[in-house]
C-alpha cells in the first residue's frame, strides 16, 4: 500500500501554522485576555481569579496536598522550610481508572464515590492518624468559579471527565463531606487551587522571576499573575483556562474530535494541543490516510512521542506502532511519511500554545520592555515529548525577536502537589 501524496500533504498543510497563523492566534490570545479581564462575553478565556498573589519563599510549616485533575489522584505531605525549600514527607498515589477494577472518571461514577476514594488517599497518606490536625491544599484542575481561596464550585468537567453530582458542586464541601465519612475530621482543607497556580506557586517559591504557569499534559492550561486590571486587584494569579480559547481555525480532524467528544464546543484549544488528545488527532488522520474516512483509530500521545523519538531513517519505530494498532504494514517511505504526520501535529500543538505564552507574555508587560523571566511548565507532554524544547524556542524567536532571549520555559516537576502545600500555607498566614 502506498499513502496517496496529494492527501497526504493536504493533510500536513492542514495541522501546520506558518508565523502569520502563529501571530495572530498570539494577538488574539491577548485580546480575549483583555476582554475576560472586563467581563466581555466576546471572550473565549474565563479568566477566574484565584484570590492569590504569589508566595514569598519564607512559608513554613507542614501541610497535606491533594493533587487531583490527571489520570492519577496524588496526596502528599510536605514541610515548607522557608528560603525556598522544602521536604516531601509522605506520598500516595493511585490512578483514577483501572480497567476492569474501578472507574471514578466515565459517568458510571457519583461525586460521592469519587471523593470517597480521595479521602482514603488522604487517610493512606497520614497513615491512618485522625487526631493530629492538618490542613490541606486541594489542587482541582478543572474550570472552577472562586468566590474565595476555600470556595472553588466546578463549572464543568473537561478531559473526558464525566463523574455525576459534581459540575456546580462546591468542591471542598464534596471533599470535606468525605473525609468526615473517613472519620478523618482532623483534616482540614482550606484552600483549592488550580494546577496551574500550583506550578506557578511552587515556581515562584523556589526561583522568583517567575510569573506564567502551564501544564501540557494530558489537559492544558495557563495562569498568570495579573498586574494591571479589572478584577485582579491588589495583583493575583488569574487561571484563563486558556485550553477553553477559541480564536483559532480548527481543521476538519479538530472538528471531528469535538464532535465525537464529552463536552462537544468546549475546550476548542485543549482539544487541538493536550495529551489526551493528540494520538486521537492522529488517528483521524491516519484512518483517512489509508481510505478509511469517517473511521478513526486509537493512538495515544505516547505512541506519537516514542515515534518521535526515533530519528532512524526508516522509521521503524513509526511502521512497527501503525501495525500494532492498525494492522496495516507500512511501506519504509509510507513509515517516514507518518511519522512526519505525527511530528506535524506535535509541532502545531507546540507552536499554538507558545503563541497563547507569547500573548500572555503582552499582556503582563503591558506598553514596557519584556523583563527576563522563566515561564514554569509542568506535565508528561513537556517533559517528554520530542520536539518541544526547540520549536518552543523557534516560535518565541519568530514572534518575540530578540526578546526571546528573555524568556524560557522550565519544568516545575511536581508542582502541582506542592503548590497546593504553599497555598494552604499562604491562607493559613492570611
Ligand atoms: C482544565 C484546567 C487544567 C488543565 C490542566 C484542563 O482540562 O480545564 O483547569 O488546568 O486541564 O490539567
Amino acid at each position: 500500500m502506498a499513502l496517496d501524496s496529494v492527501l497526504y500533504n493536504e493533510i500536513i498543510a492542514a495541522f501546520t501554522v506558518d508565523t502569520e497563523h502563529l501571530r495572530e492566534a498570539a494577538a488574539n490570545f491577548r485580546q480575549d485576555m483583555r476582554l475576560g479581564l472586563a467581563g466581555s462575553p466576546d471572550s473565549s478565556l474565563r479568566m477566574l481569579p484565584s484570590y492569590l498573589g504569589l508566595p514569598t519563599g519564607e512559608e513554613r510549616g507542614s501541610y497535606l496536598a491533594l493533587d487531583f485533575g490527571g489520570t492519577n489522584v496524588r496526596v502528599l505531605l510536605y514541610r515548607l522550610e522557608g528560603n525556598g525549600t522544602y521536604k516531601m514527607l509522605s506520598h500516595v498515589a493511585k490512578p483514577l481508572k483501572v480497567d476492569g477494577v474501578y472507574d471514578f472518571v466515565g459517568a458510571d461514577a457519583t461525586g460521592e464515590e469519587m471523593f470517597d476514594f480521595l479521602a482514603g488517599l488522604v487517610d493512606e497518606a497520614v497513615a491512618g492518624d485522625h487526631e493530629t490536625p492538618y490542613l490541606l491544599g486541594h489542587t482541582f484542575s478543572f474550570p472552577s468559579r472562586q468566590t474565595n481561596i476555600n470556595d472553588a464550585r466546578l463549572i464543568i468537567w473537561t478531559k473526558e471527565f464525566a463523574a455525576r453530582g459534581v459540575e456546580g458542586e462546591v468542591v471542598n464541601d464534596l471533599l470535606r463531606a468525605a473525609l468526615v465519612r473517613q472519620g478523618l475530621s482532623n483534616v482540614t482543607p482550606n484552600s483549592v487551587i488550580n494546577d496551574t497556580v500550583a506550578v506557578l506557586l511552587s515556581a515562584a517559591y523556589i526561583n522568583g522571576d517567575t510569573k506564567i504557569g502551564a501544564i501540557y499534559a494530558t489537559g492544558h492550561n495557563t495562569c498568570y499573575l495579573e498586574p494591571h486590571t479589572g478584577m485582579a486587584e491588589p495583583p493575583m494569579i488569574i487561571n484563563m483556562e486558556s485550553g477553553g480559547f477559541q480564536k483559532i481555525s480548527p481543521n476538519r480532524f479538530d472538528v471531528a474530535l469535538d464532535a465525537a467528544s464529552e463536552k462537544k464546543g468546549e475546550q476548542r484549544l485543549e482539544k487541538m494541543v493536550a495529551g489526551r488528545y493528540l494520538g486521537e488527532l492522529f488517528g483521524l488522520a491516519m484512518a483517512e490516510l489509508l481510505g478509511e474516512k469517517g473511521h478513526t483509530y486509537h493512538f495515544t500521545s505516547v505512541d506519537l512521542s516514542r515515534m518521535l523519538a526515533d530519528v532512524g531513517e526508516d522509521a521503524q519505530l513509526a511502521a512497527t506502532i501503525v501495525e500494532a494498532v492498525t494492522g496495516k504494514i507500512l511501506p519504509v517511505e509510507d513509515a517516514v511519511r507518518i511519522r512526519e504526520l505525527a511530528r506535524a501535529i506535535v509541532v502545531r500543538s507546540i507552536r499554538l500554545i507558545a503563541a497563547t505564552f507569547v500573548g500572555t507574555l503582552w499582556q503582563i508587560t503591558g506598553a514596557g520592555e519584556i523583563c527576563p523571566q522563566h515561564i514554569a511548565v509542568d506535565g508528561s507532554v513537556y517533559e517528554k515529548m520530542p520536539l518541544v524544547q526547540e520549536e518552543m524556542r523557534r516560535a518565541f524567536s519568530e514572534l518575540l525577536g530578540e526578546d526571546a532571549a528573555k524568556v524560557d520555559t522550565m519544568l516545575a516537576c511536581g508542582g502541582s502537589g506542592l503548590g497546593a502545600a504553599i497555598a494552604a500555607a499562604m491562607t493559613e498566614r492570611g
